[in-house]
């Protein structure tokens, strides 16, 4: 397979590449990123200088990158481009309805003139928060944050270009991942290396919020199944089925780093805080897909990482970071 990839320099498009490079010794992979703040080229280090290995840097919402990119004649294109901290969303929201929304319209045009099977990342939060019971594909997106609705708009852009032109288009929406190269600004990697720094942890609300947490290798390989298998036109559903509370999540963090109670500040909640996201994954597990990572496990393994790579987060949390750091949470 020629793959296009876009935003494969972020969290989860690196660990994707890598794997797909891994397991796919036939495949090529052009990676087109625009390295904004989130994007990172320390993330594909180790496959630079692999010959099945090409990056473009450019805007998904730039036409001309993205003919630029399609003329490298993929047979198939992946979206991970994205805008992705709800926070961030909910202080500068314009960002997210230009990504996510005008550069996934770009893409899908050149996915169909050149008649290309086109791949769509979203995320659980296209559904909105459900109290009880897990939500299906099937299920109405009721997005709450300026993020989840530019990610439900480009969803839904994807299925009018199945329906209207016949694109052989997919769609996956993963729970919360978490593991290597995942971004500061996130829950898991702010607390620990917040807490490798000596920090505290800052907690929204009463840290009631339920999440399901999915190891990032483990979405790359159902990222990659549905890929090569998913029927054209379905969406896709991932999510390891391991749910906890903000506050579960913490104390378990806490533990294994051998810190206590008094390293958690209780901060003012986010506003429009989904209480719980919950996905029905039946649908992908027909396909022959199961998480192999369990949640303790995954969590120590990227807390060791962290520990062993504060040469790749240090400079992120010394840089554009620190400011936004502070401009949010103060000295904590
Ligand atoms: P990330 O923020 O770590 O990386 C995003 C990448 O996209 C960066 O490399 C960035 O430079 C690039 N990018 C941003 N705007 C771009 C543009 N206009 N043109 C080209 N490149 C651009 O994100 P992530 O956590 O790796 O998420 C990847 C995808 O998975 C996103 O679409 C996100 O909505 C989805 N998702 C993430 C999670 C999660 O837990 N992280 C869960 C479900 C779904
Ligand atoms: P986050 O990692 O931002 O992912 P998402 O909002 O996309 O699920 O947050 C995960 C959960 O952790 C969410 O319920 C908000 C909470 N959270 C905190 O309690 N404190 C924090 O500093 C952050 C960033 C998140």
């Amino acid at each position: 397979m020629r793959l296009l990839v876009t935003g494969g320099c972020g969290f989860i498009g690196s660990n994707f590449i890598r794997l797909v490079l891994e397991e796919h010794p036939e495949d090529e992979v052009l990676n087109l990123d625009k390295l904004t703040y989130a994007g990172n080229p320390e993330n594909l280090k180790d496959v630079e200088g692999s010959p099945r290995y090409f990056f473009q840097q450019g805007d998904i919402c730039e036409a001309e990158d993205v003919v630029k990119a399609f003329a490298w004649k993929p047979d198939t294109a992946v979206n991970f481009a994205a805008e992705t901290h709800v926070d961030r969303s909910i202080t500068s929201p314009e960002d997210f309805v230009r990504t996510d929304v005008l550069g996934t319209y770009r893409l899908l045009e050149q996915a169909r003139e050149l008649g290309i099977r086109f791949m769509q990342i979203s995320t659980d939060e296209v559904y909105g928060s459900i109290s009880a019971g897990s939500f299906t594909e099937e299920s109405p997106l009721r997005p709450n944050s300026p993020y989840a609705a530019s990610k439900a708009g480009a969803d839904l852009l994807v299925r009018s270009y199945v329906r209207t032109y016949g694109v052989d288009a997919v769609i996956v929406r993963s729970s919360n991942n978490y593991g290597p190269y995942q971004y500061p600004e996130k829950v898991i990697p702010l607390f620990v290396t917040n807490l490798l720094e000596g920090r505290k942890v800052p907690l929204y609300g009463e840290g009631r919020n339920v999440r399901d947490w999915l190891y990032v290798r483990d979405n790359c390989r159902a990222i990659d199944l549905v890929l090569r298998s998913g029927r054209s036109g379905e969406a896709y559903n991932i999510g390891a089925g391991q749910e906890k509370t903000n506050l579960e999540l913490t104390h378990i963090i806490l533990e294994i780093m051998g810190k206590g109670e008094e390293s958690i500040e209780y901060v003012p909640d986010r506003p429009g805080h989904d209480l719980r996201y919950s996905v029905d994954t039946s649908r992908l597990r027909e396909l022959g897909w199961s998480p192999r990572q369990d949640f303790e496990g995954g969590l120590r393994e990227t807390v060791r990482w962290y520990r062993e790579n504060a040469a790749w987060w240090e400079p992120i949390k010394s840089g554009e970071f620190q400011r936004y750091y502070l401009e949010r949470y103060g000295d904590i």
